[in-house]
C-alpha cells in the first residue's frame, strides 16, 4: 500500500490511542496505515458513501486488519456515540464543511481527545470557526507534496477555552506555525500571495467595486509579505 506524504503526515501526527474514527475515510488508509504500525488499536471508518466504504473494506482486507475496524455508513460523526473513540481525523474535505460537521456533532465531539483536522481547501474558514468555538489548537502542519501545500491543525474541543475574535490574517496564518518557524512557511505564504496576485491581475478596475476589491486584496498582499518576511524559517 502506497501512501502519500499528505496522509504519512496523518499518520505521524495521531497520538497513540486505544480507537481513532476517520469520517470521510474514502480508501481508508489513514486508519490501516495506523493500525498495521499498532499507533491505535481500533479504526472507525465512516463516509457517507457505500462505494468509498467499501473501497476501505476491501483495502482493509488486503493489509489483513479489517477485524480491527468498524465500518459506518453515514454523514460526519452521526455514526458513532460520544465515548467511543479517543479521536478522529477528517481529512481531505473543505474547511466549510469539516466546519459544518463540527458544528453538527457538539455531544461525540466533547467526548474526544484530539480531532486531527487536514482541510483541502479554505482553511482560514476553518481557523475562524474554531476559533470562535472554544477549540484549543494544540498542533499545526504544513506539508508540501508535489506543488500543493496542506495545512494540519490538531484540536480538542475545550469549553474553558477563550473565543478568540481575528482578522484575515490570524485566520489565514496559523499562530503554532508561525511560533515554530515552519521550515516552509514562508514558501507558502509566498505562494499564497502570488494567488492573491493572479486573483487581482484579472480584476478590471471600470467600477468602484471593482476598485475597492483590488485594495482590499492589496492590503491582504501587504499583511502577508509583512508576516513572510518577519518570519525566518
Ligand atoms: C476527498 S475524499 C478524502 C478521503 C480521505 N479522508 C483523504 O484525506 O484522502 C472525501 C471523502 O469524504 C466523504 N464525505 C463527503 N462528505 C461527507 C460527509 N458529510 N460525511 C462523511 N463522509 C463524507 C466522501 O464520500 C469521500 O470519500
Amino acid at each position: 500500500m502506497d501512501i502519500s506524504s499528505r496522509l504519512m503526515k496523518i499518520v505521524e501526527m495521531v497520538p497513540v490511542s486505544d480507537t481513532v474514527a476517520d469520517i470521510g475515510t474514502d480508501h481508508g488508509y489513514v486508519l490501516i496505515e495506523l493500525l498495521k504500525r499498532k499507533k491505535i488499536r481500533r479504526g472507525i471508518a465512516s463516509d457517507n458513501k457505500a462505494m468509498p466504504l467499501e473501497k476501505a473494506r476491501r483495502n482493509a482486507a488486503a493489509e489483513n486488519v479489517a477485524h480491527l475496524m468498524d465500518f459506518r455508513l453515514g454523514s460526519g460523526f452521526e455514526t458513532m456515540k460520544k465515548g467511543e473513540a479517543n479521536g478522529a481525523v477528517i481529512a481531505g474535505m473543505g474547511g466549510i464543511l469539516i466546519s459544518e460537521l463540527l458544528e453538527s456533532a457538539a455531544e461525540v465531539i466533547r467526548g474526544l481527545d484530539f480531532i486531527l483536522l487536514q482541510p483541502a481547501q479554505n482553511p482560514e474558514i476553518l481557523r475562524k470557526y474554531l476559533y470562535e468555538h472554544h477549540y484549543k489548537v494544540i498542533e499545526e502542519e504544513l506539508v508540501r507534496e508535489d506543488r500543493r501545500y496542506y495545512e494540519y491543525l490538531m484540536v480538542k474541543y475545550d469549553p474553558t477555552q477563550s473565543l478568540r475574535l481575528g482578522n484575515h490574517l490570524d485566520y489565514v496564518v496559523g499562530d503554532l506555525l508561525l511560533r515554530k518557524k515552519h521550515p516552509i512557511l514562508k514558501e507558502y505564504l509566498t505562494s499564497k500571495i502570488t494567488e492573491l496576485e493572479e486573483i487581482k491581475d484579472k480584476i478590471q478596475l471600470t467600477s468602484e467595486n471593482a476598485k475597492r476589491k483590488s485594495q482590499e486584496i492589496d492590503q491582504k498582499i501587504n499583511e502577508l509579505r509583512g508576516v513572510r518576511d518577519g518570519s525566518t524559517g
